[in-house]
């Protein structure tokens, strides 16, 4: 097989670019390692900057998000037994749109699929190879049979866990990392939400989030233990703990129901520099992780994957590089603002564990700062909706 730019990875950044490429009509093959129900079932993010609803609707995607997406033009902050509302809206003329991943992910396979687009998925065992020639090809194995795709250009769009970022060789790649001392347990519940808007939750027990994702489904968080086993939170326990976190304001109480669906996520921040080495461009999970608290990760790879989009049509149209040969370092502007704030809003809200008494009393200081200036409670707005230029 052959095509132009051979994409790795059917999540967002995969998908995303697949959709941008035939918009400029540049021909893509996708390779994903899971099943199409299984990647349109996978429960992760929820929260879209106004950037990223841009970036769907101009490019002919914004049909169901626009009539599910739920626009949001605040948050909630609660701790210390109060609720301050960030006004994101006022504060930055700008909103957030509650509409999960897979349902983004759903739609740019329907749309992909509906403009002869090629998606393979279930393929096993892919390995690149000749990224450092001019034609690249992706050796992988599908139905038992051994199959070569050749391209131009590889995208590893392909998550943390993937194979791209592993195919550089030692010494190319520079890695920044933190791990946090917890994790997050997430549940989505058929309950109607009993809010409006999130609500970011710091109590002596940990932090939660109310999150929903729509009138009948809530998804809220807790922070638990990185090593934290699924099997000792029965439903009941679940409840318990976010009645506890959450319902610390006076006549406030949570809705609860079935719970659908429950895992734990490890918490962590990383990046790789460069996101690209000679064919092979990097977007997405593949090369940088966010902690979930500043709700960026879906974002961030929707951002590489337009870039990477209008650098590939710069070389194909007009055979331009310099898009191409800039897109590591522009894009590394936006993820390290990401990552900035990631690690910010994780820092003010999360109880550390064995908690060093003057490390909690900054974390009162910094949100009690952030619910009374309106200079700082800006910065957290305008970070939190999504930098337009960074
Ligand atoms: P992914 O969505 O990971 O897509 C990568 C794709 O590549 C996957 O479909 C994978 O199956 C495929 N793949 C992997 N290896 C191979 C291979 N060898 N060959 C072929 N295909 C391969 N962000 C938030 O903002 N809020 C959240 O609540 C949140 N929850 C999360 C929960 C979990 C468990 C995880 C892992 C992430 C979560 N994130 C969250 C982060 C957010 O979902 C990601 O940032 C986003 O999915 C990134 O999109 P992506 O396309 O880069 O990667
Ligand atoms: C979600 O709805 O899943 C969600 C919302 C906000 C976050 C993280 C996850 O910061």
């Amino acid at each position: 097989m052959r095509t132009q730019v051979g994409i790795v990875g059917a999540g967002p950044a995969g998908l995303m670019l697949s959709h941008l490429l035939h918009r400029h009509g540049i021909d893509s093959v996708v390779l994903e390692c899971r099943s199409r129900e299984y990647v349109e079932h996978r429960v992760r993010a929820g929260v879209l900057e106004q950037g990223s609803v841009d970036l769907l609707c101009r490019t002919g995607l914004g049909e169901r998000l626009q009539r599910e997406g739920m626009r949001h033009e605040g948050i909630e902050l609660r701790f210390d037994g109060e609720s301050h509302r960030v006004p994101l809206t006022e504060l930055t003329g700008r909103a957030i749109t509650v509409y999960g991943q897979q349902e983004v992910v759903k739609d740019l396979i329907t749309a992909r699929l509906d403009a002869g687009g090629q998606i393979l998925f279930d393929v096993d065992d892919v390995r690149l190879d000749g990224l450092d020639t001019d034609s690249p090809v992706i050796r992988f194995r599908r139905d038992g049979r051994e199959e070569e795709l050749h391209c131009d250009f590889v995208a590893g769009c392909d998550g943390f866990h993937g194979v791209s970022r592993g195919s550089v060789p030692d010494g190319v790649l520079t890695t920044y990392e933190r791990t946090y001392p917890f994790a997050w347990l997430g549940i989505l519940a058929a309950a109607p939400p009993a809010v409006d808007e999130l609500i970011y939750a710091r109590t002596e027990r940990g932090f939660a989030l109310y999150s929903l994702r729509s009138p009948e489904i809530s998804r809220l968080y807790l922070q638990v233990a990185p090593d934290e086993d699924i099997a000792d939170w029965p439903d009941e326990r679940i409840w318990a703990e976010l009645r506890a976190r959450l319902e610390t304001v006076p006549g406030w109480s949570l809705n609860e129901g079935p719970i659908l669906e429950k895992g734990i996520t490890p918490m962590r921040s990383f990046v790789v520099e460069p996101m690209q080495w000679e064919r092979l461009y990097l977007a997405g999970d593949a090369v940088h992780i966010v902690p979930p608290t500043g709700a960026k990760g879906m974002n961030l790879a929707l951002a590489d994957v337009a870039l990477l989009g209008d650098a590939f049509a710069a070389w194909y149209g007009e055979g331009r590089t310099n898009l191409l040969a800039n897109y590591s370092r522009t894009a590394l502007r936006r993820v390290w603002r990401a990552q900035h704030f990631s690690w910010w809003m994780t820092s003010m809200l999360h109880r550390l564990d064995g908690e060093d008494a003057y490390e909690a009393k900054l974390q009162s200081s910094t949100l009690r700062y952030v619910a009374t200036s309106r200079a700082y409670a800006t910065s957290l707005a305008e970070n939190y909706v999504g930098l337009p230029e960074v």
